[in-house]
């Protein structure tokens, strides 16, 4: 496989890290199916914790929707309780206080992506928090750069713990309590959108060789 690595690889990954960027504005252009196609076999293809995927063919599932249909809106209700109960607990707010609408996130991306990684043994990997799907969200991010894809992370799937929400699950169509989620949207930017100013750590300071 390395074999086939020549600079030009090297210089194109860089090319790619450096246009990936969180798009939060997006355009009414609707992707093609194949393009999100392309993005959710990159999403399969990296790294997975071996033991509690091994011996289950379906230790990761992925889960399309359109934002503009019906069972988008009965998800953005459940999260929205989900995340305000959350929210409402860790503000010291009575249960039923009203959600906040800074959750109404979704609106103006034509796609959903849900990623979900089975649950399981040893218990690292026992939480709602998966630290594979992190690998397969930078994957597809990095892959709908090269196709000039915008995307946006939804953590507050992985909050919300909907993997153990079973109307959310029947939804989605997944077993409910076996499976951590992550969640991204993604759409082409929109057209006015300006590539914002990120301060990203600098090697020089931040970097330490140790002998
Ligand atoms: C674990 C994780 C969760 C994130 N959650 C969100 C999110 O819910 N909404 C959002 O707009 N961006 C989210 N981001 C994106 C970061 O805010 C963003 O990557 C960072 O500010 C750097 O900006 P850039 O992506 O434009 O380079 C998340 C990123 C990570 C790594």
């Amino acid at each position: 496989m390395f074999e086939q690595m020549n600079q030009s690889h090297s210089i194109a990954l860089d090319e790619i890290m450096d246009a990936r960027f969180s798009v939060r504005e997006f355009s009414d252009k609707l992707p093609d199916r194949t393009d999100i196609e392309q993005i959710v076999r990159a999403g399969f293809n990296t790294p997975f914790a071996g033991k509690p995927a091994r011996g289950k063919e379906d230790f990761r599932r992925i889960v399309i929707i359109r934002t503009s249909s019906e069972v988008m809106r009965a998800i953005e209700r459940i999260l929205l309780a989900e995340i305000s109960k959350l929210s409402n607990k860790m503000l010291g707010k009575a249960d039923d206080e009203p959600p906040d609408d800074l959750f109404y996130f979704f609106r103006d991306a034509p796609y959903l992506i849900i990623a979900a990684e089975r649950k399981g043994y040893p218990i690292t990997y026992m939480s709602d928090h998966s630290i594979s799907l992190s690998y397969c969200m930078h994957g597809m991010w990095l892959k709908a750069t090269t196709l000039k894809i915008g995307f946006k992370m939804v953590s507050a799937f992985i909050h919300a713990k909907l993997g153990n929400n079973e109307e959310f699950c029947r939804l989605v169509g997944l077993p409910c309590g076996e499976y951590a989620l992550d969640a991204c949207i993604v759409g082409y930017p929109h057209e006015h959108l300006k590539t914002p100013q990120v301060n990203y750590p600098d090697y020089e300071s931040n970097t330490t060789w140790l002998p």
